[in-house]
């Protein structure tokens, strides 16, 4: 039988997570108790209507995606600050309600300070035929990374951030989970400098290339490989960490393309044609358009990246700013079998200052849903 969504929210109710022991018992989907309407209230956030437990009070939004809306709250019952985000009917679709489960999946398995945490998560519809909205509770951090590329960062806060996404990365390469989606708008931040990734990035089916039917995501900070529908390993996500260091750097995004194909010339343009060599791995009809278009000799990366980007007032942050430029012509590499990895990037001067064995090397979570991935269900059976 499928362990799907509603499933898995009545799963998270019943058992393991902790918050759940100071919320109300059986509130979610109970249609055989009385007065469980009563938990729950209703008020006007934006456009949209959040239906949330009593225990959440001082709901404000903070954020909105491609799945919703966010609010900050205060959660009475563990007495701090949260985040929560409704997921707007994630059953309109195939691609929604597996999204919605993917990330609700992966959330809970995985335990690691540099990925936002799931504390509750919740419906207010009662029965399965019912069932439309989910909510998710998670750790309320300051601000997403869009607001801190704004900002003139020091090397040491520079060199932190990018550190704590690489744990990251880290530990869901380690999970088996590739990204190959990282963006400013899903990486969040506390005023403390601590950083969390948000999302969990596409499903391995998920991914449309060059040539296929576009939709409307950011892609500045997709790969090569992604755009150009290569295969791809881990490091497909150093790409993405070269785009944002670049983006802090210059406060501008770097590859900022109208559609795929644009967004290819842009790479193209700035960091030169990659050799033959590299052709030959695309597909014929990829490759067949990548070789039409105009040649670009590319700009070395003291071009790209002058002295003037970075604070340089004293020779200690003239010799960052190199180790950093350094690092960002070993990330944005359009041929990922000559990029850096992230074990590589870990240990680079600029970051390794930071390395600690208890948050590098923590251990993987155990993803006990193998197929996540590769399942096909219709949107009855995903809500099931
Ligand atoms: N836990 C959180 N703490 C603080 N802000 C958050 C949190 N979760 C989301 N946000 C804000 O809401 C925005 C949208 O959230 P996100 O989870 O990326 O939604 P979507 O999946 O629809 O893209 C983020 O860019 C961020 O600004
Ligand atoms: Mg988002």
């Amino acid at each position: 039988m499928c362990v799907c969504v509603h499933a898995f929210v009545h799963f998270c109710v019943e058992h393991s997570l902790d918050a759940q022991k100071a919320a109300p018992q059986g509130f979610i989907m109970n249609n055989n108790k009385r007065g469980e309407e009563r938990e729950f209230y209703s008020l006007d956030v934006g456009d949209s209507t959040f239906t949330v437990l009593k225990c959440y009070q001082n709901l404000r939004p903070i954020g909105s995606g491609a799945q919703g809306i966010v609010c900050s709250a205060y959660d009475h019952n563990l007495e701090r600050n949260v985040a929560i985000k409704k997921l707007s009917r994630p059953f309109q679709n195939q691609t929604h309600a597996k999204r919605a489960y993917r990330e609700l999946v992966l959330m809970k398995c995985v335990n690691h300070k540099n990925i936002i945490g799931l504390l509750n998560v919740f419906s207010p519809q009662k029965s399965l035929e019912e069932f439309a909205d989910v909510y998710i509770v998670m750790e309320l951090m300051d601000a997403n990374l869009c607001q801190v590329i704004q900002m003139e960062l020091d090397h040491e806060r520079l060199s932190y951030l990018l550190y704590q996404m690489l744990c990251g990365i880290k530990h869901l390469h380690a999970a088996g989970i590739i990204h190959r989606d990282l963006k400013p708008s899903n990486i969040v931040v506390k005023s403390d400098c601590t950083l969390k990734i948000l999302d969990f990035g596409l499903a391995r089916t998920a991914a449309t290339g060059l040539l296929m039917t576009p939709y409307v995501v950011t892609r500045y900070y997709r790969a090569p490989e992604v755009i150009l529908g290569m295969g791809y390993q881990a490091n497909v996500d150093i790409w993405s960490v070269g785009c944002i260091l670049a983006e802090m750097i210059r406060h501008k995004i770097l590859f900022a393309g109208r559609d795929y194909i644009d967004q290819w010339n842009k790479v193209i343009e700035q960091l030169g044609t990659p050799p033959q060599e590299f052709l030959m791995k695309l597909n014929q009809s990829v490759r067949t358009y990548v070789e039409n278009r105009p040649r670009y000799a590319g700009y070395s990366f003291d071009k790209l990246f002058p002295d003037v980007l970075f604070p340089a007032d004293s020779e200690h942050n003239k010799l960052k700013a190199s180790q950093a430029r350094d690092l960002l012509s070993r990330m944005l590499v359009i041929d990922s079998s000559k990029r850096i990895s992230v074990d590589e990037a870990l240990k680079h001067p600029y970051i390794n200052v930071w390395y600690d064995p208890a948050e590098v090397e923590a251990p993987p979570p155990k993803i006990t849903d193998k197929q996540l991935d590769e399942r096909e269900h219709t949107v009855e059976e995903w809500k099931g």
